[in-house]
């Protein structure tokens, strides 16, 4: 049987992405990793994937007038790679409206902070200044509004006094290799249901990403 085709979007090093592509690399995972699309040419992890075999694509921004244009030329690729499912995976670049709800309950996204808390840019260091004890990551459906969808799976971590923004930060990334290709499985199994804008869970099996972690040594 054929599995379905999940597109991950990166900008940057791509280590999420790797953690996809990893767990899909497994005979029993139900998805198959299609392309790996980016939108920076420098982006790290281009040559990640490539390395891991994995066909990759490159939409310039720059190469694109306006966001509707970038939009358009994204869609098309999505649609010429036969993908049923796109992963955002440290894609920093907005999303218009119509694109997102034509991809609406086939889009996820990793956020580094507990949603609603910490939209946006430099979550870690908004945490630490605010002084809150327990942080961590958000997989959600990509709705019109940034880092507000409906969410499928969270982790959380400790916040520890001496943390910086990198040690806190690593601490978050550890978990989000840990959630995002948990929250896939889930959203390809048709576990994850989407009910008057929120998630419904078939089956209680969020145990282990869903506790605090302790902290280390
Ligand atoms: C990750 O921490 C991801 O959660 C974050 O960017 C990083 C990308 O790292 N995404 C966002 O901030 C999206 N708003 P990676 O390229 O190594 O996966």
């Amino acid at each position: 049987m054929t599995r379905p085709r999940v597109a991950i979007l990166i900008s940057g090093r791509g280590s999420n992405m790797m953690s996809l592509i990893e767990a899909a690399a497994a005979p029993d995972f139900p998805a198959e990793i299609a392309v790996v699309i980016s939108n920076r040419p420098d982006a790290h992890g281009l040559a990640r994937a490539q390395a891991a075999n994995i066909p990759t694509r490159m939409i310039d921004h720059k190469a694109h007038a306006d966001r509707a244009g970038f939009d358009a030329a994204l869609h098309a690729v999505l649609v010429e790679e036969q993908v049923d499912l796109v992963c955002l995976a440290g894609f920093m670049r907005l999303l218009m409206a119509d694109f997102t709800q034509k991809w609406y309950g086939r889009m996820i996204n990793i956020h580094p902070a507990l949603l609603p808390s910490f939209k946006g840019l430099h979550t870690h260091e908004r945490a630490l200044a605010e002084g809150v004890r327990i942080h961590g990551c958000t997989v959600h459906f990509v709705t019109p509004e940034m880092d507000v969808g409906p969410i499928l799976m969270q982790a959380a971590v400790p916040v520890l006094d001496a943390d910086t923004p990198d040690t806190l930060g690593a601490r978050v990334l550890a978990q989000e290799h840990v959630i995002y290709p948990a929250a896939l499985r889930l959203v390809v199994e048709r576990r994850a249901t989407l009910r008057e804008g929120r998630v419904v869970i078939d089956e209680f099996m969020l145990a282990p990403p869903a506790l605090v972690v302790p902290p280390a040594g």
